[in-house]
């Protein structure tokens, strides 16, 4: 694992006692972390099975549809996980409450996204949003909410740009081995959606690591919460194809039986 460079000196007061500055944070030394932290997690994913059966275009159908089942339960969950994060923003930070839910709302719906693509492939989908999601993708959603209250809100930003920084670099890539693999476009609709829409939310995210990210702290967060979402990421797509056929046995969840009067 890289360290991030630290941006402290220390220099000599003129008492000559020695004092640590923290040097600011430059644009280009914040991108330059994240993307390296991307980076050594888009390593492992070479050699993890599902993504590497994705890339070499190995990927079955069957396996396609037992991965969106869980992108469904965990996309379900992104908006409200980002209008959480603006719950901790204090001072000048409150500047970016509407610009996150702005970009939260715009998230609302890409769940429904992975449902459509399921029933394009065939599958009966009517059971699945009152399904429980698999243990692997109940840790992906729970880690969002324990950065964001537990260890630092700004970490979020991290969970975010693995979610968004991915699907458009890796995202053209999946979608020619799917249709090679014979997945009609009508159920590719949330890898098309996220390979192109999720080039304004990079920007976004520059603009939230130019104004938000201030110390070598914030960023290390950052670049852990990368690195995590990373890991938990590829352990969702593992464990989403190795409980094919036995998936039922998590059963149905109580909590989303509830219905809203609208
Ligand atoms: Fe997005």
């Amino acid at each position: 694992m890289k360290t991030t460079i630290s941006t402290k000196q220390i220099i000599e007061s003129p008492e000559s006692s020695i004092i640590e500055v923290e040097q600011p944070l430059t644009h280009e030394a914040k991108s330059k972390a994240m993307k390296d932290a991307w980076q050594e997690v888009a390593e492992e994913m070479k050699s993890n099975r599902v993504f590497a059966a994705i890339q070499r275009g190995e990927l079955g159908v069957h396996e396609y549809k037992a991965i969106l089942r869980e992108i469904f339960h965990h996309a379900r969950e992104n908006p409200q996980i980002q209008a959480l994060a603006t719950s901790f923003f204090r001072g000048s930070e409150r500047e970016f409450v509407k610009m996150f839910l702005k970009h939260a709302t715009s998230e609302v719906g890409h769940d429904q996204l992975a449902l459509n693509d399921l029933a394009a492939l065939g599958e009966d989908v009517s059971g699945i949003p009152t399904e429980r999601p698999l243990p692997a993708t109940t840790a992906l959603i729970s880690y969002a909410f324990y950065q964001i209250q537990f260890r630092n809100p700004l970490g979020y930003i991290g969970y975010l740009f693995f979610l968004e920084y991915t699907p458009v670099q890796n995202g053209p890539t999946y979608l020619k081995r799917l249709r090679e693999k014979g997945v009609p476009d009508s159920a590719l609709s949330f890898i098309q959606e996220h390979a192109t829409v999720d080039i304004s939310h990079c920007r976004l995210i520059e603009k939230y690591v130019d104004q938000l990210i201030r110390t070598q702290d914030d960023l290390d967060e950052v670049c852990y919460a990368i690195r995590t979402t990373g890991q938990l990421y590829q352990r969702m797509l593992e464990s989403a194809v190795k409980e094919i056929g036995t998936r039922k046995q998590w059963g149905q969840s109580p909590t989303e039986t509830k219905k809203a009067k609208i």
